[in-house]
């Protein structure tokens, strides 16, 4: 509204009936209705502050002080609530608290629930002072769908999935990190890379190698592409999958003895692109592996051992020759993945639904507070720790049923001729 246009609508005001008149009426209802509403929000934090004061002595999150009366207690103090939603309120920490007292695994739930909500997030602001921000339900309870989205260079971050603060984290596979992902049958591991591979196929200086026992992650759905001839499916010839792995151990090798004078690492490029080793069901090759016939004495190296020795390889050296593992298993027993030291060459780890000791074996003893919720994780709910960041829950995306992924790839699949 111009200063005119205002002016105008202020004079129509008087002439149509001075005192008296609609907008008079209006306005006083208007002022009214405002008053109301801040007595109703005063009341509300009144009300609040009772119940978090209440709520905090009884989960002890308070001081006791001795006084002349007797012992009395001490909450942390409460400053501006807005009613939401969602409920927010800032808080006075008390000396010798810390934000995550108050979303601890103990208190967190139980003070949420207190206050009306599902889970409650703290915000750091300045000093001692903190916003809690009480959520209304799950903020993972909601899929979200992968549009088909393709990165085109390594380099670009895929979406991995989104955080209980509703950020979307993404990952480059130019990234130094190795992705290690576990979870139990049906948890979502499978439709978790459909979206992350389905991404990366586009990119020309990124090539998806790798073994798949299962023959659905990779195989059939990557025909006509260039990553197709880098895959080995089936269980068929088991021993394919050792040479496989062997032939991108020797292609490392020729890139680390490559490596331009002066660098420390080989920069990808579509010439030598960043080659993602995709090992779906790693432990169920390693045992179909293990239960072929054994060669004899002096005739040769187990397949078995071969696919450790080529993948432990690919995991300690692969990062400065642009080589990424991205390994899948139920669980990431080390004896299952070929030994603690190939397990901790993970820096990225992601565990959807698992039992709490395979949450705290690949996420370390942080993640031990989630381990009885997560056992019972909805498919797509997964913990994710590395890279600077602390071990958090997030939802992946999902890219919808297997038709889906397969025409994606025929769609943005790197075509064989480029
Ligand atoms: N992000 C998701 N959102 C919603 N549903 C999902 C999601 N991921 C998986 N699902 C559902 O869960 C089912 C099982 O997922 P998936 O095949 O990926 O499990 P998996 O962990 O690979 O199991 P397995 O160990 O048997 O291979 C899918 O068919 C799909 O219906
Ligand atoms: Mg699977």
């Amino acid at each position: 509204m111009t200063a005119l246009e205002r002016l105008d609508h202020t004079h129509s005001g008087y002439r149509s009936g001075g005192a008296r008149s609609p907008g008079f009426l209006s306005r006083l209802r208007e002022r009214r209705a405002q008053r109301d509403y801040e007595a109703s929000v005063i009341a509300f934090a009144n009300a609040l502050r009772g119940e978090f004061r209440e709520a905090c002595s009884g989960l002890g999150i308070c001081h006791y002080v001795q006084v002349a009366a007797g012992i009395t207690i001490r909450t942390p103090r409460i400053g501006e609530v807005r009613p939401g939603p969602p409920l927010r309120f800032t808080v006075e920490l008390l000396p010798g608290q810390e934000p995550a007292d108050f979303t601890s695994k103990q208190n967190g739930p139980r003070l949420a629930h207190t206050l009306g909500g599902h889970g409650l997030r703290v915000e750091p602001l300045a000093g001692r002072w903190v916003r809690l921000v009480v959520l209304g339900h799950d903020p993972l309870a909601d899929g979200f769908g992968l549009p088909a989205l393709t990165v085109a260079s390594g380099a670009e971050a895929v979406i991995l999935g989104r955080t209980e603060d509703g950020i979307t984290l993404g990952h480059a596979v130019t990234d130094p990190a190795h992705l290690g992902v576990q979870g139990q049958n049906g948890s979502g591991k499978s439709a978790f890379c459909y979206g992350l591979l389905s991404q990366l196929a586009a990119a020309p200086d990124v090539l998806v190698a790798g073994s798949d026992i299962t023959g659905l992650l990779l195989g059939r759905a990557w025909d006509d592409t260039a990553h197709r001839p880098h895959q080995v499916v089936g269980t068929a010839d088991i021993a394919a999958h050792a040479v496989l792995l062997e032939d991108l151990v020797a292609e490392m090798d020729r890139r680390l003895a490559t490596i331009p004078a002066r660098r420390d690492k080989i920069e990808p490029s579509m010439g030598t692109p960043t080659v993602l080793v995709v090992l779906e069901e790693f432990p169920g090759l390693l045992r179909a592996a293990d239960g072929l016939p054994k060669p004899k004495r002096g005739e040769g190296v187990p397949v078995g051992d071969r696919i450790r020795s080529a993948v432990l390889r690919l995991l300690s050296e692969g990062r400065k020759a642009a080589f990424r593992v991205l390994m899948l298993a139920q669980r990431f027993e080390a004896t299952a993945v070929g030994g603690g030291y190939a397990r901790d060459q993970f820096a990225l780890r992601l565990s959807f639904r698992v039992p709490a000791d395979s949450l705290e074996m690949l996420h370390g003893t942080d993640a031990r507070r989630f381990g009885q919720e997560h056992a019972n994780a909805d498919p797509g709910i997964a913990y994710l720790s590395g890279l600077g960041r602390d071990c958090e829950r997030l939802r992946v995306p999902y890219l919808g049923d297997y038709a889906e992924y397969c025409d994606r790839l025929a769609t943005h699949g790197r075509p064989a001729h480029r």
